[in-house]
């Protein structure tokens, strides 16, 4: 039997700062965004601090730490991001793969292949009293391996699900999200997902069991051109609430 969950709405606002990098303004700013999107609903403000600073600045996440709220920050496993961290102080820290060639991030985590600055980290944050997260392919070994590495939190990464075509394909995909999430919860861990998840795909993981939060940010910014960011975020919150 399913659960009902009260899931967590985590909003990515990257994407207002590529906008504004784009002419290196002052507009939009993502501080004003984030507080836009807490009164429209959202749980948590996401942000992924790249170590190409492409889009979000390191101002904006110490503005976006200092403000009320939950700030939840995707990075990579290295010492910069560490002390930045470990410095402005997030809610959370979702570990992530990170590779300056690529235009968004490309799956989760080798985990086997970072173990080792992995286990850092995460040790690091949760002495600080940052609860950490690991962004992972849903596979049982991957949610093994986070138990063992310590993380209180796994994301399972989305984008085979958003990008499967066909029902049977997707289908699949959201069999293997289910399974993983199932084995995230009985080892005691809290469980995400995100990545590609939209207005269209979105409710089927919503309805995954113990789904705690849904990190979503490209299809709601975009959506925002259209609607309005209030309405866009809105609208992915009643989603996933129904
Ligand atoms: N979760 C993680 C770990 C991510 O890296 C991203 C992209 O920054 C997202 C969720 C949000 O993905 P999208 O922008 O496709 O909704």
């Amino acid at each position: 039997m399913k659960t009902v969950n009260a899931v967590k709405l985590g909003i990515n606002i990257d994407h207002v700062a590529t906008l504004r990098q784009a002419r290196r303004d002052i507009d939009p700013d993502p501080a004003a965004a984030s507080q836009v999107c807490r009164r429209a609903g959202a749980d948590m403000i996401v942000v992924h601090l790249r170590q190409d600073r492409r889009h979000i600045q390191d101002e904006d996440l110490a503005k976006l730490c200092a403000l009320k709220g939950d700030v939840h920050l995707e990075m990579a496993a290295v010492p910069e991001m560490l002390a930045v961290a470990l410095k402005v102080r997030p809610d959370s820290v979702c570990l992530v793969p990170e590779n300056p060639r690529e235009v968004t991030t490309r799956g989760g985590l080798n985990l086997k292949a970072g173990a080792k600055a992995l286990g850092r980290t995460i040790e690091r944050l949760r002495k600080a009293g940052i609860e950490a997260s690991l962004f992972v392919d849903p596979e049982a070994a991957n949610v093994r391996m986070a138990k063992s590495l310590g993380a209180d939190t796994v994301e399972l990464c989305t984008s085979a699900y958003a990008g499967a075509r066909g029902k049977t394909a997707r289908a699949a995909e959201l069999e293997r999200l289910e399974l993983a999430g199932y084995l995230v919860d009985e080892m005691g861990m809290h469980l995400h997902a995100g990545h590609g998840l939209d207005y269209h795909n979105v409710r089927p993981v919503a309805r995954i069991a113990r789904m705690a939060s849904l990190n979503i940010g490209f299809s709601v910014i975009a959506r925002a051109l259209f609607v309005g960011l209030k309405p866009a975020v809105m609208e992915m919150k009643r989603l996933i609430a129904s």
